[in-house]
């Protein structure tokens, strides 16, 4: 028997972790007007510029600033179980391991093997609803994902056509993460040699 989602402290604030996938699609689909809000990391009174960016908005301002930029990022439309009932009260913070997921043998063979082969046309169809959640999901999703995916394809587009990618002395395999860095960012940084592709 698994739990479908624990609980922990960050200091006062209850936070729920979720683990199965189709709670992420509960919350942050069906049930999404009740989960409207990212957790705010910047005060408003003493960063009255950046509190005021699409992720850290609220509310009515929020959905205004949303679906005035949706236009010219998408055209997306806002719109029980076996365990014990579980009360959430307003401002009770909800994870989603986004890391976690994508790194669960449950959901992925091999998790850590590079193999883009997943995400191929015959592929991707095999992959759960909402176990791979780059972006996020539901209306609160990123609005910048297709310019994000449109830019690395043409970065590894150009990189690609004109370079071989090779590592050097100084690249690291396997890569091994930085325990000094909130994000996940490699010890020591990222080392790639790059040997010009001549045309024949
Ligand atoms: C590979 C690159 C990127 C990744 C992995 C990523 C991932 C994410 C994730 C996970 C969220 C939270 C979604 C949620 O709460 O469900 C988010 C929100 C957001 N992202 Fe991205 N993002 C990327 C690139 C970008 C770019 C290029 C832009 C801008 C051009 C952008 C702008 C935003 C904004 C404004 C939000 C907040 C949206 C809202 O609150 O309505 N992101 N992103």
């Amino acid at each position: 028997f698994c739990f479908r989602y624990s609980g922990f402290y960050q200091f006062s604030v209850p936070t729920l972790m979720l683990k199965d996938p189709e709670l992420i699609k509960q919350i942050t689909v069906k049930d999404f007007d009740h989960f409207t809000d990212h957790r705010a990391a910047i005060d408003p009174e003493l960063e009255p510029l950046f509190a005021r960016n699409l992720f850290t908005l609220k509310g009515p301002k929020w959905r205004q600033m949303r679906s005035t930029l949706s236009g010219s990022f998408t055209s997306s439309k806002m719109k029980n179980i076996d365990e014990k009932p579980l009360n959430l009260k307003i401002g009770d913070v909800v994870w989603i391991p986004i890391f976690g997921f994508h790194r669960d043998p449950k959901h992925f063979e091999n998790p850590t093997n590079f193999d883009p082969e997943r995400f191929s046309d015959e592929n991707k169809r095999n992959i759960k609803p909402h176990t791979y959640v780059p972006f996020g999901a539901g209306p609160r999703n990123c609005i910048g994902s297709r310019f994000a995916l449109l830019e690395m394809k043409s970065l590894f587009y150009n990189l690609l056509l004109n370079f071989e990618i090779e590592p050097t002395k100084t690249t690291t395999v396997p890569i091994k993460l930085s325990a000094k860095s909130f994000n996940p960012a490699p010890e020591g940084g990222i080392w790639l040699g790059l040997k010009r592709l001549t045309s024949t």
